[in-house]
């Protein structure tokens, strides 16, 4: 069994049958959700990193640094960790997947914008999303921040729990993100990316009402886990 729990915004760990820790999106010490501090983790293996928003990439180059995590991201994103002190890293592109020791991960596209925040601007990147297909057979899409797309349809088959941002105004409302539902079809759906500010406030039910009998909705609470 492997065991997602969401620490609020788009960040989870995922530990896997195998025992491997995987942290995605650490926005943890100044994410007002987050039911952890940095100084909690001890020990990492991975570090998933969709994009450089810093309310996904704010803590990636302390918790590498500290746990010798390999950082596993679009090309620049892992260049620019390692410029900032991170060792371990592995570059990936958009469509290519590479078969670690806990599994497989593909980088999927994600529409969005990708600035680092506190880079000098000579790094660009491509957000992503992540299908993962861990060892222990379980598929889990981490969508990163995006829009709605149409090559989500291709993810059609290939999901068993998809972690989808609903929190509309940066990325997919909660209608968009039942549209993608509708799509992937994946057995389990769980929100992300939502009422950390304002701005993304959003009452998961009514998420859960308009994907219906199409999916599983797991809403999760900051510190609460699902075993997948
Ligand atoms: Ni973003
Ligand atoms: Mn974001």
């Amino acid at each position: 069994m492997a065991t997602l729990t969401w620490h609020g915004h788009s960040c989870f760990t995922l530990v896997t049958d195998e025992g491997k820790q995987i942290l995605i999106d650490p926005w943890i010490d100044e994410n007002p959700m987050s039911d952890i501090k940095t100084g909690d983790i001890e020990a990492l293996d991975y570090i998933l990193v969709s994009h450089g928003h810093s309310d996904h990439f704010a803590d990636v180059v302390k918790l590498a640094k500290k746990t010798n995590a390999t950082v596993i991201s679009t090309f620049e994103l892992v260049a620019f960790t390692q410029s900032q002190g991170a060792k371990n890293g592995h570059g990936m592109n958009i469509g290519g997947a590479y078969v670690f020791d806990f599994g497989r991960v593909k980088l999927t596209p994600a529409l969005h914008t990708g600035s680092i925040d506190g880079d000098d601007g000579s790094h660009t990147t491509d957000p992503a999303g992540f299908l993962i297909s861990l060892n222990g057979g379980q598929r889990i899409y981490h969508a990163g921040d995006t829009a709605l797309i149409m090559d989500m349809q291709l993810l059609h088959g290939s999901v068993d729990v998809a972690i989808l941002p609903i929190g509309d105004n940066f990325t997919m409302g909660p209608e968009d993100a039942a549209r993608a539902v509708e799509m992937i079809e994946p057995e389990v759906v769980i929100p992300m990316h939502y009422n950390t500010f304002p701005v993304i406030e959003q009452n998961p039910e009514g998420f859960r009402t308009l994907v219906g009998d199409r999916a599983k909705v797991v809403i999760l609470q900051p510190g609460e886990s699902f075993t997948v």
